[in-house]
């Protein structure tokens, strides 16, 4: 009998109130009923990234995922700063910076170095090292969608998935799920927002929207449940229960279905996994 050697997955993921930890924490709890070895990291600083450089090279994992809920329509500035090629402000500057110092010598310029993702850099830049492994990826997200839903999610998968994909990670799985906001559509199902959404403490007192009450559905048991006024219903409980199963399945199907090959070769990966809500 042939025992393949265990596999290493790397769960990169930002957070601001914990929702999208808890996602990632589902997936590293799945991944290590799987046995395989679990890098779950919390993207904060670049400077912490540099601290961590020695275990943060995809070289050496089978599987990376990266995460970060939604803020104005992107992911958080740590892992647009992370992972970009110079977005969030920095490569604007530089250029402004070079426009502005005309001919200076550019060393006085010079960067401080920041994280890596790869060990050994392509020949020059702005291509692929040929030479890399090429790890399978995941992109995932927790986010309000109080507009229209799940389609507000897409322009953030689709930037985390270019993130990975200049780092020679072949993404093939999507995951996004609800998260409780702190934004507008921040209230529990069935409560008639306010007229005007500031931010900061909620006011009981504020003039509420000038739209009909909640109408009432009633379930099979006889029980009844308010309408919501924003897509996802019932956001404020999200991620819960419902949402766990979901990305314990969503990682469990990535794992047998790329992984546990008959020869320990990764499946081919010409599909996608994905699971958006
Ligand atoms: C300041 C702020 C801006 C947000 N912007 C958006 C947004 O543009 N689109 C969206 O769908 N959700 C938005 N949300 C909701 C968050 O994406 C959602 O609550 C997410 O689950 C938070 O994840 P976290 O707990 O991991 O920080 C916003 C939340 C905050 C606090």
């Amino acid at each position: 009998m042939v025992i393949a050697p265990q596999k290493r997955v790397l769960i990169l993921y930002a957070t601001m109130t914990k929702n999208t930890e808890k996602v990632a924490t589902w997936f590293a709890d799945t991944f290590r009923d799987y046995g395989w070895d679990v890098n779950l990291y919390r993207i904060t600083s670049q400077k912490k990234l540099v601290e961590d450089q020695e275990s943060l090279y995809f070289d050496d994992y089978d599987c990376v995922f990266l995460g970060s809920p939604i803020v104005g329509g992107s992911p958080l500035q740590s892992v647009i700063k992370a992972l970009s090629l110079g977005a969030g402000g920095g490569l604007e500057k530089e250029v402004q910076d070079k426009i502005d110092a005309h001919e200076k010598d550019a060393a006085a310029g010079a960067k401080k170095p920041g994280i890596l993702w790869r060990r050994n850099q392509a020949p020059y830049a702005g291509v692929l090292n040929p030479e890399d492994s090429i790890p399978l990826g995941v992109v995932f997200t927790t986010y309000g969608g109080g507009f229209f839903g799940s389609s507000e999610a897409m322009a953030t998968l689709e930037q985390l998935k270019l993130y990975l994909q200049t780092n020679n990670v072949h993404v093939v799985g999507k995951f996004a799920c609800g998260g409780k906001e702190t934004g507008p559509a921040g209230f529990p199902v069935g409560e008639k927002p306010p007229k005007f959404f500031r931010p900061g403490p909620k006011d009981p007192n504020a003039p509420k929207a000038d739209v009909q009450d909640a109408v009432y559905y009633r379930m099979g048991d006889g029980s009844l449940k308010p309408g919501s006024y924003f897509f996802h219903y019932d956001c404020d409980s999200k991620p819960g229960p419902r949402e766990e199963a979901k990305a314990k399945a969503f990682a469990a199907d990535l794992i047998e279905d790329y992984f546990m090959s008959y020869n320990n070769k990764t499946m081919k990966d010409w599909s996608e996994l994905i699971s958006i809500s």
